[in-house]
């Protein structure tokens, strides 16, 4: 089903992690700026016209950077494997803000590596559900919050948006649509209710994933209020995924920080699926070595 989506009731903007960084004064903002280049650098990639995707990405000077380095991770795995075309999803999709981005991220990818991209959204498209039990942290988040506004019309008309609560339409998703491989997920349902239904699709059969499933967890990273942690939420929920599967595991990509010219709060809810039992998990893709030829002994 298509559907064209409204605009964003979500407390979250495009800066979605800037929410965690300490509010910065004017002055102490540009003293930030006038002290690292690499901060000069990306100022100027965002007004640039010019610019090239890869540019953009390194320096994080694209909208939502963890859905552009997912997506294009992904799309560079697939590639490695001869996979011509993935699959990414946003589960909880509100006014389609992410969603939209996801889209644009998605043709740049497409355009810089020739992989091509389906978009998918999840969502009920009437807000939050109720609360299960503490589990799902109602001092954060509570029943019909994110309900699509009406005089926000937007459309994510290149997504296919499948509407209605997770715990139904999660099952029934990749026979009803045969996705391509998923090669990124973005989690923003907030719920650890909703999350764990949502990650029933990582127990799919593995013609729909690829070996390793980019994933960002939008929150587990909140304000002073959140207070995340792993007994609630969205950490729990991947907390019980990985003790009931022994040979799929989520994992935090560790140290991704200190790969980043701009380290930022979102290289720290990175994760990635591993699916070790996927024909393709011991392929030999690295790139940074070509592979060796094969040993021969001397006669
Ligand atoms: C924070 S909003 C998503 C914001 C969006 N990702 C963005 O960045 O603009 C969370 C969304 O999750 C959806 N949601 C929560 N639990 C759900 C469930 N069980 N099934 C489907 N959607 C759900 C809500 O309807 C809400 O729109």
């Amino acid at each position: 089903m298509r559907l064209a989506r409204s605009g964003s009731q979500s407390r979250l903007d495009d800066q979605t992690m800037q929410k965690a960084e300490p509010k910065l004064s004017l002055i102490a903002r540009a003293i930030r700026l006038a002290a690292n280049p690499d901060l000069r650098k990306r100022a100027m990639l965002k007004r640039s016209t010019s610019a090239s995707f890869i540019e953009r990405l390194e320096y994080d000077a694209l909208s939502r950077p963890h859905y552009a380095y997912g997506v294009y991770n992904a799309a560079l795995q697939a590639r490695s494997l001869g996979i011509d075309r993935i699959s990414v999803i946003e589960f909880g999709v509100a006014g389609a803000a992410g969603l939209v981005q996801l889209e644009i991220i998605s043709e740049l990818v497409k355009a810089e590596t020739g992989v091509s991209v389906t978009t998918f959204g999840f969502d009920t498209a009437g807000g939050m559900p109720a609360p299960v039990d503490h589990r799902d942290m109602p001092y954060v988040w509570t029943t019909g919050l994110f309900s699509p506004h009406r005089d926000i019309v937007k459309a994510a008309h290149r997504s296919t948006v499948i509407v209605g609560d997770v715990r139904d339409t999660v099952p029934r998703f990749c026979a009803e649509h045969n996705p391509p491989p998923i090669g990124f997920v973005a989690h923003d349902l907030d719920y650890y209710s909703s999350t764990a239904a949502a990650l029933k699709i990582f127990s799919e059969d593995h013609r729909f994933l690829l070996p390793r499933v980019f994933c960002y967890l939008d929150d587990c990273i909140g304000d002073d209020h959140e207070l995340h942690s792993e007994f609630t939420g969205e950490l729990l929920a991947l907390g019980e995924f990985n003790t009931a599967h022994s040979s799929r595991k989520v994992a935090p990509i560790f140290g991704l920080r200190h790969k980043r010219k701009i380290p930022a709060p979102w290289n720290d809810v990175m994760f990635v699926l591993h699916c070790f039992d996927h024909p393709h998990y011991s392929t030999y893709t690295n790139p940074r070595w070509p592979k060796p030829a094969p040993l021969t002994r001397p006669a």
